[in-house]
């Protein structure tokens, strides 16, 4: 997610800006700008790049407004630049404003500025409002902001300036978060807390729909008819560290407790009228391709077994899947009928990046799915999908690896509509994963319990079949990462070709059942585990699962290929409540790295 700086008050609002957004630079960000109203008007400086380049910038500027906004972009639409940076102005620099989230209908507005005669100087969705704002504004610029907010759909935080009312900020916040401070002598917003504790602890937390105005000495609060309202003033308990992890222990938490948000964004715009919509890829034609590849690493190569799976079962076009430090040094058969999927959270994977190069320099028609716009991964391929997932400042990836399976669905689906495949019911059921996912974080306190049955191991034995494999591939990466237990993944299947003798009494057996067409098979092995002494912990769907496990924990029942993404929740709660027990550093890993861009 970006950054957003706002103040009013009796000061220069500069320096609350750019502190605000240094203690904003841990949400990860490729471009920074601010504007300030001066006595010469409107004032825009803004650069791709990091905060420093912006500082350095500045100092040819002298900037002493009261009133300004400022914004770190985490880019969504458009890749990171100088002209796709935030703040945007309308064309006579009377306006401006700085957006955190997605414009959903944007094109459609876009082209409908274009016909009323407007430029547009990026490729963003966020300069379609501060357009939409010239447009409806007749001398009231909160009057513009409402019609602009009835003609706008998707997320958005907005703050917005203008020379023609520079004593104020209107603020806007729908599903992206903005929080109110009062200080003495000015009033501020911002994205998250970090960015106000320097300057007062005493916050407005607003709701969705909800609208403010701020002035030097006065706010006003509007609800979504444009009612004044009143809010709470509160004190937040928080200090900087705390702050930055929104109130968790640590980024791991965060982000796991993120995913119904991030899911829902990167599900958002592309789901219209029961019909898959990627619009970046409208120009493919899938039926040329006699095969597919599926490459990457870790957690990225765990979400691709499972859209390599999905897809070959809905397209019926053989599926071939590999890591991508494998892939690289196998000579693949790769040829122009070949169709080419790597997956990557940061975009910058070393093996993956050389597969990639492989893949085309062969002929193959290449997909990134990234969650980092303007990376050399995304850069490099033919098409990229971005998951929406905002930065993962965690090592362990927990909400890139469900928003890639999502996204990976989407693909799939997506790809089957060409082949004449439509299934409405797992649609319907992507639609409602936000609230399924946080019904099962409110469960944490069973994740918890289980995790303390890995207290003193040394080994767990996560086992699955089919779609439950790749979950359970997944799962013990997981535990292995953040606890250094030694966690291995085996198809129920194959424990009795070997593995099985590793069992002895007190095992920690971890079992996933939710494929109904194998969980049967699954549960017999799970049986079989605890005929030799395994205590198991089984995540299922099943409601009366004929085992005697130590702990059980019903999912909800989803279809079968959405499985994989209520099942890594557990998973990742289990892993982190494990690395907690045993005292180690769950955001920072001992050996590893979040982006791994060497061989
Ligand atoms: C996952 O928890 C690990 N951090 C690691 O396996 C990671 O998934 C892998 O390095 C791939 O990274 P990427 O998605 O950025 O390419
Ligand atoms: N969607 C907007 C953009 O891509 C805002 C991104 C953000 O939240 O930083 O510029």
């Amino acid at each position: 997610m970006c950054g957003i700086t706002a103040f009013s008050g009796k000061g220069p609002a500069l320096p609350f800006l750019m502190q605000g957004l240094s203690k904003l630079e841990y949400r990860g960000y490729d471009s920074a700008g601010v504007t300030t109203i001066e006595n010469s008007g409107l004032k825009t400086v803004k650069c791709k790049g990091r905060l420093a380049q912006l500082e350095t910038k500045l100092e040819d500027y002298h900037l002493e407004g009261h009133v300004g906004i400022g914004h770190t972009r985490w880019a969504t639409h458009g890749i990171p630049s100088h002209l796709n940076s935030h703040p945007h102005t309308n064309g006579d620099e009377t306006i401006s404003l700085v957006h955190n989230g997605i414009i959903e209908n944007y094109k459609e507005l876009k082209d409908e500025l274009l016909e009323h005669g407007y430029h547009f100087h990026s490729e963003t969705d966020s300069e379609v409002v501060v357009l939409l704002l010239d447009y409806y504004y007749q001398g009231d610029m909160l009057e513009a902001t409402r019609k602009v907010i009835e003609r706008i759909e998707g997320s958005y935080a907005l703050c917005i300036i203008t020379t023609h009312e520079p004593d104020q900020i209107i603020v806007v916040k729908k599903d992206s978060p903005l929080i109110i401070g009062k200080c003495d002598g000015a009033y501020v917003a911002a994205s998250d807390i970090p960015a106000l504790l320097e300057y007062t602890k005493d916050v407005y937390f607003l709701d969705d729909y909800e609208i403010a105005v701020l002035k030097t000495d006065s706010i006003t609060f509007l609800n979504k008819n444009f009612r004044t309202i009143k809010k709470e003033l509160v004190t937040v308990p928080y200090d900087l560290e705390a702050a930055k992890k929104d109130g968790y222990d640590t980024f791991m938490l965060k982000e796991i407790f993120e995913q119904p948000h991030v899911i829902q964004e990167t599900l958002r715009g592309r789901i219209q009228d029961e019909t898959i919509k990627l619009d970046e890829l409208d120009n493919i034609d899938f039926k040329q391709f006699n095969k597919v590849h599926f490459v990457a690493c870790g957690t990225a190569y765990h979400a691709s077994l499972c859209g390599a799976h999905i897809l070959e079962h809905l397209i019926k076009v053989p599926v071939f899947k590999d890591v991508a430090s494998e892939y690289r040094y196998n000579d693949p058969v790769i040829d122009e009928k070949t169709l080419c999927i790597f997956v990557s959270q940061s975009g910058e994977t070393a093996d993956t990046l050389a597969a990639l190069r492989l893949a085309k320099s062969k002929g193959a028609t290449t997909i990134a799915v990234a969650n980092v716009l303007g990376s050399t991964i995304s850069r490099d391929a033919d098409y990229v999908l971005y998951t929406c997932a905002g930065p993962e400042i965690a090592v362990a990836s927990t909400k890139a690896y469900t928003t890639q399976l999502v996204l990976l669905i989407l693909f799939a689906y997506y790809v089957a509509q060409q082949f004449g495949h439509v299934d409405l019911k797992a649609i319907h059921e992507l639609k409602d994963l936000p609230n399924l996912v946080q019904k099962i974080l409110g469960d944490i306190d069973s994740f918890e319990q289980f995790a303390s049955l890995l207290e003193h191991q040394r080994d767990a034995y996560f086992i699955g079949r089919g779609l439950d494999y790749t979950s359970v591939l997944e799962g013990a990466l997981k535990l292995k990462e953040v606890s250094y237990i030694h966690a291995d993944a085996y198809v129920a299947g194959e424990l009795k070709h070997g593995p099985i003798a590793l069992i002895e009494e007190g095992s920690i057996v971890i079992a996933v059942a939710t494929q109904p067409h194998i969980a049967a098979k699954t549960m017999s092995n799970i049986q079989e585990t605890i005929a030799r002494g395994a205590e198991v912990i089984l995540i299922t769907n099943s409601l009366n699962p004929p085992i005697d496990a130590r702990y059980t924990y019903v999912l909800p029942y989803v279809s079968p290929i959405l499985q994989t993404i209520l099942v890594a929740i557990p998973l990742q709660l289990m892993a982190y409540f494990a690395a907690n027990i045993k005292g180690c550093d769950v955001d920072k890993p001992r050996n590893l790295a979040k982006s791994v861009t060497v061989e």
